[in-house]
């Protein structure tokens, strides 16, 4: 039989913990949000509907964006233990300057309609965290108010090319006036994807008002406050646009851009240059010979082609061919500080989050954008120190396997194809697609010999059935745009 008591004040007073409520509700909002998703259904909630659709949608079925973040989830991670982890460090050098984190904010189009902060609030947030900000050519702040915003932080520009060149090149100087040090060259647009989200909602640029969007508005009278009482939505490159997105980008963009034009625009850019969107090793090496500083392995967030190549899984093969001559980076599904140090384990020099940011940006504007910062540099830091590492140097392949689940089925095509060479077919669906002859022939690369500088290494041996990540090539630590042999 349990004896009981009256309690006694002075058993209680040390549970006690009452703490002054946060009277700001922002504040106590954001303070809530421990992940990007929980960021992101606050987003919901205070977002009109197509607003909110047209960031967090993909190109038609969404596919390709939802098989991203399943890659992710799918990580294994080897630690390991008993390393001195009291401090880390999450920086290195990018395209030869310094970073605090090995993330940076990705160029996102209409910025200020998903909240009236917009671009200026994330260059402001890069700025404290020590990151760089991407202005898109869709961007809706001028290239000269995001550098007041950013002034002695790293801005870069990214460019898509439009049918009316001197219109894009004029882009490109301004930026170059204004200081931005690398020039983030888009090349999976050569024509708008199908966001069938946008049309069902019928979204168009700017927000109409219609009996729907009146009536979506009545939970959230903030952002439409926001949007009506502050400057008119307006591009910062573009005169003022009336229609749909798809419209505006296939009436803008230029689809016959090729490797020659890309010479060309790298001749016009003193600083960097970096080409987002590259989906294959081939193009990877193309691009190495023309002797761009970085590639992004990217499908646009699965925005443009659905069922594109999985960046994280082109990501081993990739890095280790052509990560000596280039920076490899590396967006598109990324929702937490594991995911983007995996990347970095797997050979990424960088990457960049799309969402995570505008999540954080539609939760809370600027202070919510920090708070996207936090939580991801705070899972970065924690997940390199529980790997034993102080430093993305340490990182290294065998601290993630890839597990099987999402291996390209293409892959045992290839694999049969191989086994019967006579009933190949040239034509044949899949058999021949870079992604599956990357993923074959990194399952098929020997592991690399664990480093005798590295104890972290050395008795890492993933031993479940899975895809082994393929070895990178030794990373650089700067960027060295030289040519292949
Ligand atoms: C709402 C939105 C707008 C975007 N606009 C652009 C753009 O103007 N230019 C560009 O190169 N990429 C654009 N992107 C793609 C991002 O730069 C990045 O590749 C992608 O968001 C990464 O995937 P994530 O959202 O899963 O992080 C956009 C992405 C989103 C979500």
């Amino acid at each position: 039989m349990v004896q009981r008591r009256f309690p006694k004040v002075r058993d209680l007073a040390p549970l006690m913990k009452f703490k002054a409520p946060e009277l700001n509700a922002k504040k106590r909002r954001l303070a809530a949000a421990l992940t990007i998703d929980d960021l992101r259904k606050i987003a919901k909630r205070r977002t009109p509907t197509a607003a909110f659709d047209y960031t967090e949608g993909a190109a038609e079925a969404e596919i390709s964006l939802g098989r991203a973040r399943q890659a992710f989830q799918d990580i294994e991670f080897h630690p390991s233990i008993l390393r001195d982890v009291s401090t880390v460090s999450t920086g290195w050098d990018v395209l030869g300057a310094p970073v605090a984190q090995p993330f940076g904010i990705a160029p996102t189009g209409f910025t200020r309609m998903m909240q009236t902060e917009g671009e200026i609030a994330g260059a402001h947030a890069a700025a404290r965290a020590g990151i760089p900000f991407a202005l898109s050519t869709m961007g809706t702040t001028a290239i000269e108010d995001v550098k007041a915003a950013n002034p002695n932080g790293r801005n870069w520009f990214q460019l898509y090319m439009w049918k009316d060149r001197d219109r894009s090149m004029a882009l490109v100087d301004r930026a170059a006036k204004s200081g931005f040090d690398t020039l983030l060259v888009t090349v999976d647009v050569p024509v708008a994807g199908a966001r069938l989200r946008d049309k069902r909602n019928g979204f168009s640029i700017p927000p109409a008002l219609t009996l729907g969007t009146v009536v979506n508005a009545l939970p959230r009278p903030e952002w439409w406050i926001n949007f009506l009482t502050t400057e008119p939505l307006a591009f910062a490159s573009l005169d003022r646009w009336s229609g749909t997105v798809a419209e505006l980008l296939d009436t803008m963009f230029d689809p016959t851009v090729d490797f020659e034009d890309l010479k060309w625009i790298k001749e016009q850019w003193p600083g960097k240059v970096v080409v987002k969107g590259v989906q294959n090793l081939e193009d990877a090496k193309r691009l190495v010979d023309i002797g761009v500083d970085g590639i992004t392995l990217s499908n646009h967030g699965g925005r443009q082609l659905d069922r594109a190549p999985i960046p994280f899984h082109l990501l081993p093969e990739v890095a280790r061919e052509v990560g000596a001559h280039t920076e490899v980076h590396l967006d598109t599904g990324i929702m937490s500080g594991a995911d983007i140090v995996a990347s970095v384990a797997l050979g990424a020099r960088f990457t960049m989050i799309g969402r995570a940011y505008l999540y954080g940006l539609m939760a809370g504007g600027e202070a919510g954008v920090d708070r996207t910062i936090e939580i991801l540099s705070e899972q970065v830091a924690r997940t390199m120190r529980l790997l034993g590492v102080n430093s993305l140097e340490e990182l290294e392949p065998g601290h993630v396997t890839q597990l099987a689940r999402l291996t390209p089925i293409a892959r045992q095509a290839t694999d049969a194809a191989a086994a019967v060479p006579a009933r190949r077919s040239p034509a044949s669906v899949g058999a021949s697609s870079p992604a599956a002859v990357s993923v074959a022939k990194a399952t098929a690369a020997p592991k690399k010999p664990a480093s005798p500088k590295k104890p972290a290494a050395a008795k890492r041996a993933p031993a479940k059935a899975a895809t082994p990540a393929a070895t990178p090539a030794k990373r650089p630590a700067t960027a060295k745009a030289s040519k292949l042999p």
